[in-house]
């Protein structure tokens, strides 16, 4: 934590991933969310506006006090009741079965230990409870892989922790769940290292 971190990253995090070419992502990460809801990376409430009608209730979990505060005119104009309930995805303060759905957005590539973050949602996640996600990773092209293990480092250190090299769907089936739904695909609109998608859901495997 530090001056960069704490006062610069979150104010970046809300312009670039507030741009309007990422709405129709988060529409469609939205779409079917309902009842108990928690968000992994909450960020500065982006997907507020996307809520569907069926969510009652939003458990936020984000680190950085300034997305919290940047998010206070979207909390103010949301429909659905949102809390603050957690600080980090990797150790969830909420008991297991809690959750109708979990929701993470370009947040599995900056948690630190993603595959254990994804373990927690998992725990706190009803039977039969969905996981919806968008996160950008590892690139299904060789090319394009090659310059996103070498411009890793730079973006790990100006884009506080975020890594570009993580194989989402791997993560998702190693932390025990089935992909129901899943699209690969670059980003319109943004350098192909940055923007290789993964948009899918997720529910966890019994047992
Ligand atoms: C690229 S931003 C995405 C924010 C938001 N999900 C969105 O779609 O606009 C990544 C977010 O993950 C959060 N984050 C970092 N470490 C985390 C952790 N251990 N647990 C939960 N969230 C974390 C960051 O503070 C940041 O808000």
């Amino acid at each position: 934590m530090g001056f960069y971190s704490d006062q610069v990253v979150p104010r970046l995090v809300n312009v670039s991933c507030g741009m309007s070419l990422t709405r129709p992502l988060r529409e469609r990460a939205c779409a079917g969310l309902h009842g108990r809801v928690v968000e992994i990376g909450f960020g500065s409430g982006l997907n507020l506006p996307f809520y569907p009608a069926g969510v009652d209730s939003v458990s936020a979990v984000e680190p950085a006090d300034l997305g919290w505060k940047l998010a206070r005119d979207r909390l103010a104009a949301s429909r659905v009741p949102v809390e603050r309930a957690g600080l980090d995805g990797q150790s969830l303060p909420f008991p297991d079965n809690t959750f109708d759905c979990a929701l993470s957005t370009w947040t599995m590539c900056t948690i630190p230990d993603a595959g254990a973050a994804l373990r927690e949602v998992r725990r706190v996640l009803k039977p039969g409870g969905t996981l919806h996600f968008v996160e950008h990773g590892l690139a299904p092209d060789e090319k394009v892989r090659r310059w996103q293990h070498r411009i890793d480092p730079i973006q790990k250190t100006v884009a506080g922790g975020c890594h570009l090299t993580r194989d989402i769907p791997a993560l998702v089936r190693n932390a025990g769940f089935e992909i129901r739904e899943l699209d690969t695909f670059y980003e319109k609109g943004t350098p192909k290292a940055m923007g290789a998608l993964a948009v899918g859901v997720a529910v966890p495997v019994p047992g």
